[in-house]
C-alpha cells in the first residue's frame, strides 16, 4: 500500500480521533482531524484527502450530511462510516447515501481497519482507472465521431461540387447546342447569301456583255448601213436618170440581199453567242477563239487595233464553248479599253493557242503598258475596276476566272511581258 497516501478523520470526540490516528500514522498515512461536517469540507477543499473516515453523529454538521455533500461535489473520494456499535441501520442509510463501507466503532483491530481501507483504496483505484478508461474511451469516440463528421462534411462538400459541375456542364452542353444549331443556321444563311451574290455577279455580268456586244453589233452594222444607204442614194440618182433599167434594179436588190443578210447573220451569231450551253460538250479552242474574235474584229478595226491570231494544233477541251468564246472576249474587251485610254500607237492584241502535252494553253497579250505590279493580285476580284463607274463594273475578269476553275477545271493568270500585259489560260485536253 503506498504510505504517503492521506486520510481524513471526522469525529467529534478527540479521543477516538487520537485513538485512530495512531492507529492510522502506525499503518503509515497522513492524517488529517475534523471534529465535524463543516470542518471536514473546509479540510478536504485544503488537502485533498484520497480518503475520509467519518462519525455519524456530530454537531453542527452530522456524517450523512457530510456523505450527502461529498457525495454531490466528489463522488470519486471514498467515504468510510465510523459508527457505534448497534447502529448498524444508521451505517446502512450512509451507505445508501454515497458511504462506501463502514467500520464499527470501537477500532481495536488494526488489521481490520487496514483491510477495509486497502479494499476502498483499491475499489476507488479501479474506479479511477475505469473512469480514466472510459473517458479515454470517450474521448476515442468523440475524435472518431469529430473525424466522422468532418469526413461527411468534405463527402457532402465534394458531392455538391460534383453536383455543381454537372449542372455547369449540363448548362454548358445546352449552351454548345443552341450554338450548334444557330452555327448550322448561321452557316445555312451564309452559303445562301453567298449563291444570292454569285447569282447577282454573274447576272450583272452578263448585262454588261450584252452591253458590250450591242455596242459589237452597233459597230458591225455600221458599214453595212451604211452600204444600204448608199445603195438606196444610187437608185434614187439612177431613177432620175433613167439609168434604173431592170438589170440595175435587179443588181441594187440582190447587193441590198446580201447586206441584209449579212446583218441578220449577225443578229444570229450573237443570238448563239448568248445561248447558254445546256451540256458540257467537246470543243476546239481555236475555233472558240476565232467565233469570240469574229464578233469584235470589226469595232475593233475602227478603232485601229490589230488583233493577230496565231493557232498551232487541235485542242480540244471539254467545257461550254459559249462560255469559253465570253472568257477570250472579256479579256479582248479589257485590252481594247487600255489600249485606248492610254492612246498607244500602234496597238496591238495578239493571241496564242498550242497544246503542251494534256494542257491547252491560250495567251492574250496586248501592248498597252501592263498592269501596275501591286494590282496584279486585284484583277481577279469581284468589283476590282480601275474604270469610271459608268464604263466597268469589275466582274469581267472574276467571270472568266470562274468559268475556267469551275466549268473547265482549268486556271487564269496574268503577268506583264513585254511592254503589255498578258493573260494565260491553262486548260486540261479532253481524252
Ligand atoms: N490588258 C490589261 N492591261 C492593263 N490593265 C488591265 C488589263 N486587263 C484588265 N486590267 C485591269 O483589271 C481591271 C479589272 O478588269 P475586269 O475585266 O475584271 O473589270 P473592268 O474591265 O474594269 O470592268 P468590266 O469588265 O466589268 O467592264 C481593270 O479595271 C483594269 O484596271
Ligand atoms: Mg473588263
Amino acid at each position: 500500500m503506498t504510505r504517503t497516501v492521506k486520510i481524513l478523520i471526522v469525529d467529534d470526540e478527540a479521543m477516538v480521533r487520537l485513538n485512530m490516528r495512531a492507529l492510522l500514522e502506525d499503518l503509515g498515512f497522513i492524517v488529517f482531524e475534523a471534529a465535524n461536517g463543516c470542518e471536514a469540507l473546509d479540510l478536504f477543499e485544503q488537502e485533498l484527502p484520497e480518503l475520509i473516515l467519518t462519525d455519524l453523529r456530530m454537531p453542527e454538521m452530522d456524517g450523512l450530511t457530510l456523505i450527502r455533500e461529498m457525495h454531490k461535489k466528489h463522488p470519486d473520494t471514498p467515504l468510510i462510516v465510523i459508527s457505534g456499535t448497534g447502529s448498524i441501520s444508521s451505517a446502512m442509510e450512509a451507505v445508501h447515501c454515497g458511504a462506501w463501507d463502514f467500520i464499527e466503532k470501537p477500532i481495536i483491530d488494526q488489521s481490520a481497519l487496514e483491510m477495509v481501507i486497502s479494499h476502498t483504496l483499491e475499489r476507488s483505484r479501479l474506479l479511477l482507472e475505469n473512469r480514466r478508461y472510459h473517458d479515454h474511451l470517450e474521448e476515442l469516440v468523440q475524435e472518431r465521431t469529430v473525424e466522422l463528421h468532418q469526413q461527411t462534411l468534405l463527402l457532402e462538400q465534394e458531392m455538391a461540387e460534383r453536383q455543381e459541375a454537372q449542372q455547369r456542364l449540363a448548362i454548358e452542353h445546352a449552351e454548345l447546342q443552341r450554338l450548334n444549331a444557330t452555327l448550322e443556321q448561321r452557316v445555312q444563311e451564309e452559303v445562301e447569301k453567298n449563291r444570292d451574290q454569285e447569282r447577282i455577279i454573274s447576272h450583272q455580268a452578263r448585262l454588261a456583255a450584252m452591253g458590250e456586244m450591242l455596242s459589237n453589233i452597233a459597230h458591225q452594222w455600221r458599214q453595212p448601213l451604211n452600204n444600204l444607204g448608199l445603195y438606196l442614194q444610187n437608185m434614187q440618182l439612177d431613177y432620175q436618170e433613167s439609168l434604173l433599167d431592170t438589170e440595175r434594179m435587179a443588181e441594187y436588190v440582190s447587193c441590198s440581199m446580201e447586206t441584209l443578210q449579212y446583218m441578220s447573220r449577225t443578229i444570229s451569231d450573237f443570238q448563239n453567242f448568248f445561248r447558254p450551253d445546256r451540256e458540257k460538250k467537246k470543243f476546239t479552242i481555236a475555233l472558240a477563239i476565232q467565233e469570240a474574235v469574229h464578233l469584235v474584229e470589226a469595232s475593233l478595226k475602227t478603232k485601229g487595233i490589230t488583233i493577230r491570231v496565231e493557232t498551232s494544233g487541235e485542242c480540244a477541251v471539254l467545257g461550254f464553248s459559249n462560255e469559253f468564246s465570253q472568257v477570250v472576249l472579256n479579256i479582248i474587251n479589257n485590252a481594247r479599253d487600255v489600249l485606248l485610254d492610254r492612246q498607244v500607237p500602234d496597238p496591238v492584241i495578239r493571241i496564242a493557242c498550242r497544246c503542251e502535252g494534256k494542257t491547252g494553253i491560250v495567251t492574250i497579250g496586248d501592248n498597252a503598258g501592263g498592269i501596275p505590279e501591286e494590282l496584279l493580285d486585284k484583277v481577279f476580284d469581284p468589283y476590282f475596276t480601275t474604270k469610271a463607274k459608268s464604263q466597268g463594273t469589275g466582274l469581267g475578269l472574276y467571270m472568266a476566272k470562274m468559268i475556267l476553275s469551275k466549268g473547265m477545271g482549268g486556271h487564269l493568270m496574268a503577268h506583264n511581258a513585254g511592254n503589255g500585259a498578258e493573260f494565260v489560260m491553262e486548260i486540261p485536253i479532253a481524252s
